[in-house]
């Protein structure tokens, strides 16, 4: 080329076009490299969320209950004798030690720290460090003023490392030694859910007291039942939140997907401020409260939920399924029970290899596996959706199926091979066990 105007126009030119990024756009190699930061961004705002997004809830569990003033205690201008560290533990609560500030664990190790007293409870919410807590405080951040709570408090725990609740946070574990009732049972002022489910305060109290840990009733704002008809508590089990990927329905009766429970756990439960829309609780019949509060069509001022729920599900379906521990089961045993899994047990015919739920629509009816229909006539479907089995092991604490009835896996087995006659031997039981524990 002569001209060197032109050269220098077609150089640029040529430049400007072999990066794509300046011409808008990018393209080829540049377009995976983007969509992959994408998708770790949003992974990382999604582990935020579920850490730390209180969705506004803090003007129900601290504006409306009053939660934060019997944390406090009245030595610290709330209520009552406070929340100690000893009894936070106690109800199973947890303490993330990455969280803590240097010389907080330096003194823990020294046994310098006293774990009687509620002003170190505010100093660990201060830091951040209860999962699944926040504490909201005033400047220069002394008197607590509210608290709200997040999605970690219910399926998040810790490794223990530091001492028995105290470690390095799960995410998506379920936390089996979380007392739900009793943590809600501290607020001072329970009217407004007692007047919500049409009973005393009392008697809300007392149903709140026999849920026990590692469960949480989320139908008895919606139904008002809050036991079952052989008298025990109406609450289920908390599952994991890891593992979900390629899973259909959730829940143990299969509301919907994950984006729909995020929604409707926020909203509904937490009570956060955003939007949620699900007209089947319209059915007065079945959801005689949640048809009355038109709990199926809320909607905020300002919506705190919605903008969050992409981030929060692509956390929870990356989460991964933590490996069983070597030595926590028998390799060989559980290489036989893979094998009557698959075949002679029937097993996989539901919990299909390696989602162990079915690709498709997941549920069945309570006759299918032998159980009563109370929990499954609690929901839309009126069926129980098949448990994705990966990571039974992390929620061995609380027993098995949705309302924990079979005690242990051995438990399990056992009514599957009496309900639909599989003949199973004493070994053949054991293997298959082996082979859950492997999961
Ligand atoms: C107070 C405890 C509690 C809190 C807080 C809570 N959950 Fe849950 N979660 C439960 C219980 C209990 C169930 C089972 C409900 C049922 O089947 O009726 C459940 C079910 C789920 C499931 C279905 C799991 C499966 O196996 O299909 C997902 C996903 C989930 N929760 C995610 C979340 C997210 C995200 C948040 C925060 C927005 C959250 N949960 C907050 C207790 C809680
Ligand atoms: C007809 C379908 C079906 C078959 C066959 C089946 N399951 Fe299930 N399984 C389910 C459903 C549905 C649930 C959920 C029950 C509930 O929510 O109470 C479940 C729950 C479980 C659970 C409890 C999971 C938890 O988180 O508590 C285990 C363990 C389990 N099944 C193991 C097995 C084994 C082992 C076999 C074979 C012997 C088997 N299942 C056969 C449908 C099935």
């Amino acid at each position: 080329m002569r001209c060197p105007t032109a050269a220098a126009a077609l150089a640029a030119l040529t430049l400007f076009f072999s990066f794509p990024a300046l011409a808008g756009e990018p393209r080829g190699r540049f377009a995976d490299l983007a969509a992959d930061a994408h998708a770790v961004d949003q992974f990382r705002d999604g582990r935020e969320i579920f850490r730390y997004a209180t969705f506004g809830d803090e003007d129900f569990w601290g504006g409306t209950l009053g939660l934060h003033e019997t944390i406090a205690g009245a030595a610290n201008g709330g209520l009552g004798a406070g929340v100690s560290p000893k009894t936070a533990l106690a109800v199973g609560l947890k303490v993330d030690v990455d969280n803590l500030p240097r010389e907080v664990v330096r003194a823990l190790r020294a046994g310098k720290v006293n774990l009687d007293d509620p002003a170190v409870t505010l100093a660990l919410l201060r830091a951040d460090a209860v999962v699944g807590v926040t504490g909201f405080f005033d400047k220069p951040r002394k008197r607590l003023t509210s608290v709200g709570i997040q999605c970690a408090l219910c399926h998040s725990t810790v490794d223990d490392s530091f001492a028995p609740g105290i470690g390095h946070r799960l995410d998506g574990w379920a936390n089996r030694d979380l007392n739900v009732g009793a943590i809600i049972s501290l607020a001072p002022r329970l009217e407004p859910v007692a007047g919500l489910v049409g009973v005393s305060v009392e008697t809300l109290r007392d149903v709140l007291g026999k849920w026990g840990p590692g469960k949480f009733d989320a139908e008895v704002f919606l139904d008002g039942k809050a036991v079952r008809p052989d008298g025990k508590t109406a609450a289920t089990l908390i599952p994991p939140a890891f593992g979900l990927a390629g899973v259909n329905l959730h829940t143990w009766t299969g509301w919907g997907g994950v984006p729909h429970w995020n929604a409707f756990v926020a909203n509904l439960e937490m009570h956060g401020k955003g939007t949620f829309f699900d007209p089947r609780l319209d059915d007065a019949s079945r959801f005689p409260i949640a048809a009355r509060e038109r709990f199926g069509h809320v909607r905020a001022d300002e919506d705190q939920i919605t903008p969050l729920l992409g981030a929060l599900q692509i956390y929870q379906l990356a989460l991964p399924v933590p490996k069983a521990p070597n030595g926590s089961y028998d390799r060989k045993a559980a290489a036989r029970g893979e094998a009557l899994f698959n075949d002679k047990a029937k097993c996989a015919t539901c919990h299909v290899p390696p989602l162990f739920t079915e690709p498709g629509w997941n549920m069945h009816s309570p006759e299918e596996i032998g159980i009563d229909d109370f929990q499954s006539e609690r929901s839309p479907d009126q069926h129980y959706r098949t448990s994705p089995l990966r990571g039974l092991w992390t929620h061995t604490r609380g027993g098995f199926y949705h309302d924990g009835r079979f005690p242990t896996l051995a438990a399990v087995i056992q009514h599957y091979d009496a309900f639909m006659g599989l003949g199973l031997s004493s070994a053949e039981r054991k293997d298959l066990e082996e082979y859950l524990k492997s999961l």
